[in-house]
């Protein structure tokens, strides 16, 4: 029988303000940067439900594409259905080793899926059920106003309107990957916003939304806004955005998925990996700046025309330049572990880095969450591009960050947040079957 997981020690849980980076960092000492031990039979605690309030069921399948949201209620509520299932629904049903299981558009570490999703549009507020594809409608009240009020810096892309027209929510179950991976499931749940958030963020610009996500804001107002029990929800990162126009999902967005199946070990075109980074190095509409940006490396195998070893590419030429030539995918991992394997036959790995240093003068404990928040949308934002590439991608959070920061050779504070192994996936992948079709650009 399994217990519930008990009340995180004090260390356990990353502050979100307070001691100047100093709780932060002790966190990640502890637990963080520390591969947990991880157990793999540990489920995820169930999706929130918030009992007794009215279910709206949205149009399934969802209509794509769909009509743009000004064209009244009907509209406006397609419109929020094609947006959610695509941001956070049900798009395919997986056979995997663990049995039958559905499979969702964005990836989470262990699918476990601690996030959840709010929506507050001029009808109320609502919260995304995923497996009924339906709202809870938690308040019949315009809350946008308010809730753009617990904003550190509002929105700036929707002038002259007093309030962003759309407003998602993502929050994080504390509590919800904790059996799996103890405390080091805080720092996942950071990196899963980071994901949603990207997903959020790529949907909206294709549907001209100019969104913008936030992740500095008042939690404990935003929590009362939305009802939330602070000690087992919060608000993790809030996109505020335009009207969507008509959102279409294309092929790529729909085949999104981990390579479970692995890697064949053969080259990939440069060309392909080219096109990833590019889309992975693109700026990031969050609301505030980074004192130091997550610089992407390359650890190569087999790329076709890229020397194997370690690259780092420069954000303003676009070009890798070679760092360091006896580094491997596999010896990014902890030997005799499944990413050691994965490692070995993927093309190559690309690792997101980051400098927690840099942030903890300016934005205190709560840049921890930030910068693995930009890390998850940059992870998000790989995956989706290796699908459009015909690449097989794998997010992982398994390396072995020491073995990982060696092969960086920087002097500075840069550490790795995330490895994404890319290559040919195996065979035809495993087994899975589309619930959706997507002609769309996306
Ligand atoms: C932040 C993050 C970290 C992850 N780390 C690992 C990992 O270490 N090993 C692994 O096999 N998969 C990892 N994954 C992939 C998830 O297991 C996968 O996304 C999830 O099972 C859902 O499957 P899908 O991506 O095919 O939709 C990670 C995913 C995320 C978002």
């Amino acid at each position: 029988m399994r217990t519930a997981p008990q009340a995180p020690p004090p260390d356990a849980c990353p502050p979100s303000a307070g001691t100047g980076g100093a709780a932060a960092r002790r966190y990640h000492a502890q637990h963080g940067s520390v591969l947990p031990t991880i157990d793999p039979a540990a489920g995820s605690t169930a999706p929130r439900r918030h009992p007794g309030v009215p279910v709206i069921p949205l149009p399934y399948p969802p209509v794509f594409p769909s009509p743009p949201a000004d064209r009244g209620p009907a509209a406006s509520l397609e419109c929020l259905g094609a947006l959610l299932a695509l941001l956070n629904g049900v798009t395919r049903i997986d056979w995997t080793d663990a049995g039958v299981g559905a499979g969702r558009p964005v990836p989470s570490g262990g699918g476990t899926y601690p996030g959840e999703v709010y929506a507050a549009t001029a009808s109320g507020l609502c919260h995304y059920l995923p497996s009924a594809h339906a709202l809870e409608l938690l308040s019949r009240t315009d809350l946008r106003a308010e809730l753009a009020r617990s904003l550190d810096q509002p929105p700036v892309d929707q002038p002259p309107l007093e309030q962003p027209e759309s407003v998602l929510l993502i929050t994080s179950r504390l509590d919800a990957n904790l059996a799996r991976y103890g405390p080091f499931g805080h720092r996942l749940q950071a990196l899963d916003t980071g994901a949603l958030t990207g997903q959020a963020l790529t949907l909206l610009e294709s549907a001209g939304a100019a969104p913008t996500a936030h992740a500095r804001f008042a939690d404990e107002e935003l929590g009362r806004l939305l009802g939330l029990d602070y000690g087992a929800e919060r608000v993790h990162a809030v996109v505020t955005a335009r009207a969507p126009g008509a959102i279409a999902p294309g092929a790529p967005l729909l085949r999104r998925r981990t390579a479970r199946s692995g890697f064949e070990p053969v080259p990939v075109p440069s060309a392909a990996l080219r096109t990833v980074l590019e889309e992975a190095a693109r700026p990031v509409p969050l609301d505030h700046a980074a004192p130091a940006d997550c610089d992407l490396y390359v650890v190569a195998h087999r790329v076709t025309g890229l020397e194997p070893g370690c690259h780092r590419l420069d954000p303003r030429t676009g070009q890798l330049a070679p760092v360091t030539g006896d580094a491997t995918p596999r010896g990014l991992f902890p030997p005799g572990g499944p990413g050691e394997l994965a490692g070995f036959e993927a093309a190559c790995a690309v690792l997101v880095t980051g400098d927690y240093e840099s942030g903890y003068p300016g934005y205190g404990d709560r840049w921890y969450r930030m910068l693995n928040l930009r890390a998850g949308v940059i992870g998000q934002r790989i995956g989706l591009a290796a699908a459009r590439a015909g690449l097989g991608a794998g997010l992982r959070c398994d390396v072995d960050t020491r073995a990982a920061d060696a092969v960086l050779r920087t002097h500075r504070d840069r550490t790795t947040l995330l490895a994404v192994l890319l290559g040919q996936e195996r065979g035809n992948g495993s087994p899975s079957c589309q619930l959706l079709g997507g002609k769309g650009p996306l």
